[in-house]
């Protein structure tokens, strides 16, 4: 039987009638089009579905949809403000952080969790931040370079 769940999405009340089983990534992707979140490998491995949930990043193919009933979820759409990318997302185009741009959400999002819980992370522990996302084309260094920038700049800003 389908269950009315309630949660706010990039800042967004929404509602929607869910299946017991239906699969959060399904769901953000097919039924609401929201597209960032993406289907990599099905099994939790790769980190392209991530998403915040209250602040978190969860993997939205392991997680069932009647899991975020009152929970606020972000994706990368929803990071940027009043037209404006997020530092994070400014600073990964600027650096070449990405090639394909398959796993930049994914990363983006790891890293945003990152910064808000530990706003001067050492190089290890961005490699740390960010081990559950893979990437096939960047070696990895732009994208924790760009990281640890972010951070940098924004403690210059205290
Ligand atoms: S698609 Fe979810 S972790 Fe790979
Ligand atoms: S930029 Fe292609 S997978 Fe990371």
């Amino acid at each position: 039987m389908k269950k009315t769940i309630h949660f706010t999405l990039n800042g967004q009340k929404r509602s929607i009638d869910v299946a017991p089983t239906e699969i959060l990534l399904e769901m953000l992707r097919e039924r609401l089009g929201v597209k960032s979140p993406k289907c990599g490998c099905d099994r939790g491995d790769c980190g392209t579905c991530s998403v915040l949930v209250n602040g978190r990043t969860l993997r939205s193919c392991l997680m069932l949809a009647v899991e975020i009933d009152g929970a606020a979820v972000t994706t990368i759409e929803g990071l940027g403000k009043d037209g404006e990318m997020s530092p994070l997302q400014k600073t990964f185009h600027e650096r070449n952080a990405f090639q394909c741009g398959f796993c930049a959400p994914g990363m983006i999002l790891s890293a945003t969790e990152l910064l808000a819980r530990n706003p001067e992370p050492t190089r290890d522990e961005v490699k740390e931040g960010l081990a559950g996302n893979l990437c096939r084309c960047t070696g990895y260094t732009p994208i924790i370079d760009a990281v640890l920038e972010v951070s940098r700049k924004s403690g210059e800003g205290k």
